[in-house]
């Protein structure tokens, strides 16, 4: 389009990194939101050399979008462990070993000979943990043809949704989350004995204050949260199943297509996710670390 024949000048895509010629500054890395209301692909950084400034443009964004994508980011597991550090402390997972030497790095792979597959519902990662994780970055080095997306949900805009009257309802309601039911389950299915160890249980609020945003999430999920306290079985049974379908309504979510090297960062605190295994016997394969939390509140 032009004016009085004059071409406009050309906006620079929303995805080019900004480079500042005058102080030769380093181009900040571009933020692209993926939907309307959750997901974003950053652009124009090496996850293996992360400066201060990439840091701050990474963490706000992962404030505003819940969940950030990066391509093409061939990093090593000490790359990987330090991007999670700079967050805050690394975790180990209650019912995985880890990678050799790293304890907190939680292998992810599924193949031909799988039974099952991690993160198959809908979930936040560990929440029956007195402090669940704040979030997690996921690298996968082999990934199927087709197939072996993950979904996110955006546990905000799940709670917002709600009437008015159901956020009354929730917004004073506590509910029992507990790791025993769900990894005894996975251990038996792949033959893995547990020696009777104890998991993780807590009491966590329904709906949470994001302690950096100040936003309320929706927080119970189908694989941890056994039942709301102080309610009859029947009542609590009804309203969580209400809440698991509706933290997957498609306009919440957005989906993530995999490549060999691409990243997913979620903040853990407002969003679920959902990994599909829908690509068997092909191989995806990629190393998870988990970052602390705080108490709900
Ligand atoms: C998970 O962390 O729950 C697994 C996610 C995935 O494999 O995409």
């Amino acid at each position: 389009m032009s004016i009085g024949g004059v071409p406009e000048p050309r906006p620079i895509a929303a995805s080019a990194p900004s480079f500042d010629i005058l102080t030769m500054s380093q181009p900040t890395p571009s933020v692209d939101p993926v939907t309307p209301v959750i997901g974003a692909e950053v652009r124009g950084v090496d996850l293996d050399h992360v400066t201060d400034a990439d840091f701050r443009v990474i963490r706000d964004a992962l404030m505003s979008r819940c969940v950030l994508f990066f391509r093409d980011q061939d990093i090593s597991i000490a790359s990987q462990k330090a991007l999670g550090a700079r967050f805050g402390e690394l975790v180990a997972h209650p019912n995985d070993p880890g990678v050799d030497g790293h304890p907190e790095v939680m292998p992810i792979h599924a193949d031909e000979n799988s039974v099952r597959a991690t993160g198959e519902q809908w979930h936040s990662d560990v929440s029956c943990d007195p402090r669940p994780p704040m979030g997690s970055i996921l690298r996968m080095h082999t990934v199927p043809e087709t197939g072996g997306d993950t979904l996110f949900s955006n546990m905000y805009a799940a709670y917002e949704a709600l009437s008015e009257r159901m956020r009354t309802l929730l917004d004073g309601l506590t509910a029992v989350h507990d790791g025993g039911p769900y990894y005894r389950e996975v251990n038996r299915l792949i033959g893995r004995d547990d020696g009777g160890r104890a998991y993780p249980s807590a009491e966590h609020p329904v709906v949470r204050i994001h302690p950096a945003t100040g936003r309320k999430a929706l927080f119970v999920n189908q694989m941890f949260t056994q039942y709301i306290v102080g309610l009859p079985p029947a009542e609590s049974g009804a309203i969580l199943g209400f809440l698991f379908e509706h933290v997957g309504r498609p306009d919440f979510q957005c989906r993530f297509r995999w490549r060999p090297n691409s990243v997913a960062m979620w903040d853990n605190r407002c969003t679920q996710h959902h990994a599909i295994w829908d690509y068997w016997p092909a191989t995806r394969s990629g190393y998870r670390v988990t970052i602390r939390g705080e108490a709900p509140a």
